[in-house]
């Protein structure tokens, strides 16, 4: 049984254990600290007292961004983060925010379907946006950015 709760900067060392397992260019420390509280928002899931993965979101007016989500790779293919995500977005519409925005590695697709599975949507491509080892990359990687727009609900 999956619980889901927000943490506080207490929950960094976990996040980051985390953090580190699924990425190959992981936040650092330093990165992931500022992204906890002020405009900064996020879910964990928990199994028992072990988080086993989070999301973490930034609100920008009506814009709410995925800044990140992860879950342990022991933990993959379970539908955590189908469920991080329905939050998500859930908590979106709870706060009114207009769009949705997030960006992924070209290369990521697990976290594409994820993200059209939930009905994001393919916007842009930010060209060499992420830092990448791949040798056939030159060092850098494109960002797809996806978005909802939640603001188009006419009744
Ligand atoms: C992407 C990630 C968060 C998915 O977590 P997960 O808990 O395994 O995903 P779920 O089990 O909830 O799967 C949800 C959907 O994601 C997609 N998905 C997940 N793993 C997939 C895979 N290996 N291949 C293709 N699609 C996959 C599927 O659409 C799946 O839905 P379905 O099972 O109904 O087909 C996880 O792989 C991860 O932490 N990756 C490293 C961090 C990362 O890349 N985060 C995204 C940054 S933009």
């Amino acid at each position: 049984m999956i619980n889901f709760k927000s943490v506080d900067a207490t929950a960094i060392p976990q996040l980051m254990a985390i953090e580190t397992a699924c990425h190959s260019h992981p936040w650092t420390l330093n990165t992931m600290s500022s992204c906890i509280g002020g405009r900064y928002f996020n879910l964990a899931a928990f199994n028992g007292d072990t988080m086993v993965g989070f999301y973490i979101g930034e609100k920008a007016g009506p814009d709410f961004t995925l800044m990140d989500i992860c879950v342990a790779p022991s933990e993959q293919g379970k539908g955590i983060a189908k469920q991080l995500l329905n939050q998500f977005i859930d908590y979106g519409e709870q706060q009114n925010a207009e769009n949705l925005f997030l960006e992924v590695r070209e290369s990521n697709t697990p976290a594409i379907k994820l993200y059209e599975n939930a009905g994001f949507i393919e916007m842009s491509v930010r060209k060499n946006y992420y830092p990448s080892d791949n040798p056939a990359k030159n060092g850098f990687e494109d960002a797809i950015l996806m978005g909802m727009a939640l603001g188009l609900n006419f009744q």
